[in-house]
C-alpha cells in the first residue's frame, strides 16, 4: 500500500513504471508498513478471502500483483498444486523468493513478472485467480479482469480483496483523516520515501464504485459476483465464479 499521488492520473504504461518503481523502491519496509498501517489487519483480511476461495489439494492457483507473497502464502497453507505469484516490481518478487525459502511447501511457489493486463499463461490455465489490494493500481482494470477469465478454467474462482472506500459517509470522513494526514506521514517516516504512502488515499479515492466493479465481473463472465465489506468497510471482498457456459473469455471490447 503506497506512493505518488499524481500516479493515479497517468495513464497506460506511463503509469506502470511509475507504480513498478514506486513498489521496488518501498520493497524493503513494505511488509512492516502494511501491518503497523492497517494494524495487522491485512493478515485477517487475507485469511477471509482465502477461505471464500476455497482452496483444494492438487489445484493451480494464480496471485496477481502478489507482492512479497502474503496472499501467496496464505493459499499454500491449504495444499494447493502450484501457486504462480506474479507481480510487476522485481525486488517485491525477490524478497518473495526469500520468504518462501523458509516456507513449508515454499518450492511450490512459481514467482514470475509480468503484467496482470497482459498474462503470459495459456488459457483456462487455474482453478483460482487471486488480487490483494493490487487492482486498484492497475490502469485498465477492466483489461485484467478480461484476463482473470481467459485464464480460469470453467469453474474456476476469482477472489479479490481491495480498498473500495468506506460506504459510510460519516465514517469515511472520520476515516479520511487518518488516511491523508496520519498515515502518509507514517509511511514516510518508515519507508524514508518522502512520496510513499500519499499516493494510497488517491488511489482508494479513484477505485470505482462497488456495483460498478460487479458489473464489470460480470461482463467478464464472472457468475455470482458479489461484494462482501470486512472491518466497517475498510476492505472488500469481490468474489465470482468465471462462467461454465463457453471455454473462451467473453471479451466486450
Ligand atoms: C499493495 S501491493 C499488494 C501486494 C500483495 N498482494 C499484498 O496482499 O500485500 C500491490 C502490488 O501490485 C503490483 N502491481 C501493480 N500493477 C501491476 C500490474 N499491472 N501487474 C502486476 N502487478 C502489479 C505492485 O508491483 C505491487 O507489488
Amino acid at each position: 500500500m503506497g506512493g505518488r499521488p499524481e500516479l493515479v492520473g497517468l495513464k497506460g504504461e506511463e503509469r506502470k513504471s511509475g507504480v513498478r518503481e514506486m513498489f521496488d523502491r518501498i520493497s524493503g519496509r513494505y511488509d512492516l508498513l502494511n501491518h503497523l498501517l492497517s494494524g495487522g489487519m491485512d493478515v485477517l483480511w487475507r485469511r477471509k478471502a482465502v477461505r471464500l476461495l476455497g482452496v483444494k489439494a492438487g489445484e493451480d492457483y494464480l496471485d496477481l500483483a502478489t507482492g512479497t507473497g502474503d496472499y501467496a502464502r496464505e493459499i499454500l497453507k491449504h495444499g494447493p498444486r502450484q501457486v504462480i505469484a506474479l507481480d510487476l516490481a522485481p525486488k517485491m518478487l525477490e524478497i518473495l523468493s526469500q520468504k518462501a525459502e523458509g516456507w513449508p511447501q515454499g518450492e511450490r511457489v512459481r514467482c514470475l513478472q509480468g503484467d496482470a493486463e497482459q498474462l503470459e499463461l495459456p488459457d483456462a490455465c487455474v482453478d483460482g485467480v487471486t488480487i490483494g489490494f493490487g487492482i486498484r493500481n492497475f490502469p485498465d482494470k477492466e483489461k485484467a479482469l478480461g484476463e482473470c477469465a481467459r485464464v480460469l478454467k470453467p469453474g474456476g474462482r476469482l477472489v479479490i480483496l481491495e480498498l473500495a472506500g468506506i460506504p459510510n459517509p460519516l465514517l469515511n470522513r472520520l476515516f479520511g483523516l487518518y488516511f491523508k494526514h496520519v498515515l502518509p506521514r507514517i509511511g514516510a517516516l518508515i519507508s524514508g520515501d518522502a512520496e510513499a504512502y500519499t499516493y494510497l488515499p488517491h488511489s482508494v479515492e479513484a477505485f470505482p464504485a462497488r456495483d460498478t466493479f460487479l458489473g464489470w465481473m460480470r461482463a467478464r463472465g464472472f457468475t455470482n459476483a458479489r461484494c462482501i465489506d470486512l472491518t466497517l468497510g475498510i476492505s472488500s471482498i469481490f468474489v465470482g465464479t468465471r462462467s461454465a457456459a463457453s471455454a473462451s473469455a467473453p471479451t466486450p471490447d
